[in-house]
């Protein structure tokens, strides 16, 4: 019987080793180790056995079937890494195939703006500051002298939630709230970036909600030759080098003097056009030296100090530089629209 093991074991071992594929293991498999297989059957006839026997050829079998199995074992591997190569080897990754694209999204062109506001202000010294869009009555209005029934509360209408608070009509409450949390202290010098909402009837100038960008510069001796220098460089550095802006006075309750700011038109160089209804100019923005109330009010002595501030609306410089003609184009998300501003 140890003969008859011994010759099994070789011959098995043989045939595990020239198996020419995974069936073929598996069949042999079965033949020694199955149920039915030649181990098995050997195992049966041990009944047969002397007593002291039996224990021999018992480790016998149990040695047998353990080199069998470290065969199988090593065949398997051997096989799997062969088919493995051969996978690696016939398929070949061509690397000069062109990727498929994937589609991004791009940013938006309002916010492409604010960043592009952004960093020329802060290339000037600027800080940007920021405020809540639900604001009180009390900063929207009252702190920029603008108290309840004065008559030019009229030129921004506003959505109230309550009689006190309301979704702020201008970026202008960061005014007094950042003099307020500067408590009193010199220089001021911050923009603030962010969304108005006014009851107006939504067409191609007009969005009950839209985005301003608001300045203020309060320090000793701060006069109107300041804030013209600094609209200039802005203009010039949003616009082009040799832009020109003109001040043309206004009114503001919350600046006196007041004046808006009028960019000579790009188009036609300030000999007159369809974009700048032929007379040469485009207003861009609202500014003036703060009002002596507000400083007061917000802390600062105005007698020992003076400021400027200026609020402009985004979407109307957006529209100016891309030459867009609808304001809701910003928010209807077209993405057709939205794309031509993916340059990267
Ligand atoms: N808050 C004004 C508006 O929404 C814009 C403005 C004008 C802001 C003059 C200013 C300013 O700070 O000085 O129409």
């Amino acid at each position: 019987m140890q003969t008859r093991l011994q010759e099994m074991k070789e011959t098995a071992i043989e045939q595990i080793r020239q198996a020419a594929d995974a069936q073929q293991l598996q069949d042999l498999r079965v033949k020694y180790l199955g149920k039915k297989g030649e181990l098995t059957e050997l195992l049966r006839g041990m009944g047969s056995l002397s007593a002291e026997e039996r224990p021999v050829v018992g480790q016998l079998v149990n040695e047998v079937r353990g080199a069998l199995e470290a065969a199988f074992a090593a065949k398997q591997d051997e096989l799997e890494q062969a088919l493995l190569s051969a996978k690696l080897a016939s398929q070949s990754i061509d690397v000069t195939l062109p990727g498929r694209p994937i589609p991004t999204g791009t940013m938006h062109p309002l916010s492409r703006i604010i960043e592009e506001l952004e960093d020329i202000f802060i290339g000037l010294g600027f800080e940007i500051a920021e405020g809540p869009e639900v604001e009180l009555d009390h900063f929207n209005f009252e702190m920029l002298n603008l108290p309840k029934d004065h008559p030019a509360r009229d030129m921004q209408d506003s959505f109230y939630i309550t009689d006190e608070i309301l979704m702020r009509t201008h970026t202008s409450p960061v005014q007094a709230r950042t003099m307020l949390k500067k408590g009193g202290k010199t220089p001021v010098k911050i923009i603030c970036p962010g969304k108005v909402y006014r009851r107006d009837d939504d067409d191609a100038t007009h969005s009950h909600q839209f985005t301003q960008i608001e300045g203020l510069v309060v320090d000793k001796g701060i006069g109107m030759s300041d804030l013209k220098g600094t609209l200039l460089s802005f203009a010039r550095q949003m616009f082009g080098e040799n832009q020109q802006i003109r001040l043309r006075p206004s009114f503001f309750p919350f600046t006196e003097p007041s004046a808006e700011v009028d960019l000579q038109c790009f188009n036609c160089g300030g000999s007159g056009c369809r974009v700048c209804k032929h007379t040469g100019w485009i207003e861009i923005l609202g500014s003036g030296m703060v009002h002596p109330r507000v400083l007061e009010m917000a802390g600062y002595d105005p007698q020992e100090v003076s400021g400027f501030a200026f609020g402009m609306g985004v979407e109307r410089i957006a529209m100016l530089k891309y030459g867009v003609e609808d304001i809701r184009h910003f928010y209807t998300n077209d993405v057709r629209f939205l794309r031509q501003f993916n340059r990267g």
